[in-house]
C-alpha cells in the first residue's frame, strides 16, 4: 500500500524524522484555516501541495508557493479538483515554507534481485531522480543494506560518504537517515523515498517530500495501518472482495473469471484475451470480449467461497459471462462442483448470467457428472479451456 505525501510526514514525525509542520485540507476553507495557523511559522509563507499518489505534482502544478492568507486560499482553488495523472485532487496538504539551500535525495528499499535492502542517496535531490540514475548513475550512491543490521551510524557513514556529501553536512545527515531506516522496518515498509531531503538556510536537514509503500503482509503487526487506507478511491467491487478475503482485481472486460491458484487464473485472462479477439475478428466486432476481473479462490473452492466470488462477479454491471475455470488437486472437481451448485443455489435470483465451467484433474468425472444432473439452466460445460473461453467469449460478443 502506498501512502499519501501527508500521511508519509506524519509517519516520519512519530520516528523523529525531522518534517515541516504540516495540516490537510479538503476544501478551500479549510485551506484558509490551515493557511492561518502555519503561515507564521514561516513569515507568513506556506505551499500547498496536492495529495495523488502518482509522482512529479509539482510539475503539474499540483505544488504551489503561497505567500499570504488569500494567496492559499487561491492556490488550494486551483489544486483541489486538478487532475493529476488521471488521480483527481481530493485533498491537500499546507506545509509551512521551507527557505532551501539546497536539495538531496534518499530512498531505502527492497533490492529483490539481490535479496537484500538498498539505499539510495545523491547531493543532487529534488529533480526527476529515474533521469539521473539514467544521464548520471555516479551520482546516485547505492549502499546494499544488511537486514540483520539496517542502516546504523556506520551504515549512515558509508552511505553519506560514498554520495559525497561535505563534512559538515554529513553529521547532520547521518542521524536522520538512521531515523528514516527506523521507519522502514518499524513500519515494515518496503519503500521509503525522501525527495527532497533538503538542507535549510539555517542548516536544518529536513524531509520535505516523502514517499512510503507499506507491505501488506506485515499488516497483521500494525492494526494501525488499516486506517491509512484510501477509502475513497477504492473499487467498490474489490473493496467488498477484501471484506470476503478474495484474491479480486477488477479489469476492464466483459468476461468475469474465476479461478483456483493465481497462475491458473493469469493463463485464463490470457486465453479468454485471446479467445476475444478471435470472436471479435470472426463477426467482425468492433471491441473484442476481455477478461473483466482477476479473482483467485484458492485451493478449498467450498460452496461458500464460490457463491462469495460470483457474488462480486455478477455485482460487476459490465461482466455478461462468466468462465469458471477449476482443477482440480487436493480439492477434487466433485467438491468443486458441489460448490458450484452450493452456490448458484444460494445466490437464487441474483444468478443472472451465463456460466461456463471448465473442471479437469482430480475426480473430474464425477464433477462432471453432478453438475450435469443439476442441469441448471445458466451453466453450460465445456471440456477444454480453451473451448470454454471461446463459449465465454461468445456469449459475451452476443449482447
Ligand atoms: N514546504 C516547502 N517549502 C519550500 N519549498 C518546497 C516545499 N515543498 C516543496 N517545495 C519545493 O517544491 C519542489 C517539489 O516538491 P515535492 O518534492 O514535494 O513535489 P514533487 O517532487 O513535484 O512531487 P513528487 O515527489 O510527487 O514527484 C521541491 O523540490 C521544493 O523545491
Ligand atoms: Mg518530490
Amino acid at each position: 500500500m502506498d501512502l499519501f505525501e501527508y500521511q508519509a510526514r506524519d509517519m516520519f514525525e512519530a520516528h523523529g524524522v525531522p518534517v515541516l509542520a504540516g495540516a490537510v485540507a479538503d476544501t478551500v476553507d479549510e485551506v484558509r484555516a490551515a493557511a492561518e495557523s502555519i503561515g507564521p511559522r514561516s513569515g507568513g509563507v506556506v505551499v500547498v501541495k496536492a495529495q495523488v499518489k502518482t509522482g512529479g505534482r509539482g510539475k503539474a502544478g499540483g505544488v504551489k508557493v503561497a505567500k499570504s492568507v488569500d494567496e492559499a486560499a487561491a492556490a488550494g482553488e486551483a489544486i483541489l479538483g486538478m487532475d493529476i495523472k488521471g488521480h483527481t485532487v481530493h485533498r491537500v496538504m499546507i506545509a509551512q515554507g521551507a527557505s532551501i539551500d539546497e536539495e538531496y535525495y534518499f530512498s531505502v528499499l527492497l533490492d529483490r534481485a539481490n535479496r537484500t535492502y538498498l539505499a539510495m542517496c545523491s547531493k543532487e535531490g529534488g529533480v526527476e531522480i529515474e533521469q539521473l540514475a539514467v544521464e548520471r548513475p555516479d551520482a546516485l550512491a547505492r549502499i546494499p543494506v544488511d537486514p540483520n543490521v539496517g542502516i546504523d551510524e556506520a551504515k549512515a557513514r558509508e552511505i553519506v560518504d560514498a554520495a559525497g556529501f561535505d563534512d559538515a553536512d554529513k553529521d547532520a545527515i547521518v542521524p536522520v537517515l538512521q531515523r528514516l531506516w527506523d521507519v522502514y522496518r518499524e513500519e515494515d515498509a518496503t519503500l521509503v523515498e525522501v525527495n527532497p531531503l533538503v538542507r535549510t538556510t539555517d542548516g536544518a536537514i529536513i524531509a520535505l517530500d516523502g514517499k512510503v509503500t507499506l507491505d501488506e503482509n506485515a499488516g497483521f503487526r500494525h492494526p494501525d495501518h488499516a486506517a491509512l487506507e484510501d477509502a475513497r478511491s477504492a473499487d467498490p467491487l474489490e473493496a467488498a472482495a477484501k471484506e470476503k478475503h478474495l484474491n479480486y482485481v477488477k479489469l476492464d472486460g466483459n468476461v468475469g473469471v474465476i479461478g483456483n491458484g493465481a497462475g491458473l487464473v493469469m493463463s485464463t485472462l490470457d486465453v479468454v484475451a485471446y479467445a476475444g479477439e478471435q470472436v471479435a475478428a470472426d463477426r467482425g466486432l468492433d471491441t473484442a470480449p476481455k477478461p473483466a476481473n482477476f479473482l483467485d479462490i484458492g485451493g478449498g473452492a467450498s460452496a461458500e467461497v464460490m457463491a462469495d466470488g460470483l457474488h462480486i462477479i455478477l455485482g460487476d454491471a459490465q461482466v455478461v459471462s462468466v468462465f469458471v475455470n477449476v482443477f482440480g488437486g487436493i480439492t477434487s472437481c466433485d467438491a468443486v462442483a458441489n460448490g458450484i451448485v452450493g452456490a448458484l443455489d444460494k445466490l437464487g435470483d441474483d444468478a443472472t448470467k451465463p456460466l461456463v465451467v471448465r473442471l479437469d484433474g482430480n475426480n473430474v468425472e464425477e464433477g462432471r457428472r453432478i453438475l450435469a444432473a443439476r442441469a441448471h439452466p445458466l451453466v453450460s460445460i465445456e471440456e477444454t479451456m480453451d473451448g470454454a473461453a471461446r463459449k465465454a467469449a461468445e456469449l459475451a460478443a452476443t449482447t
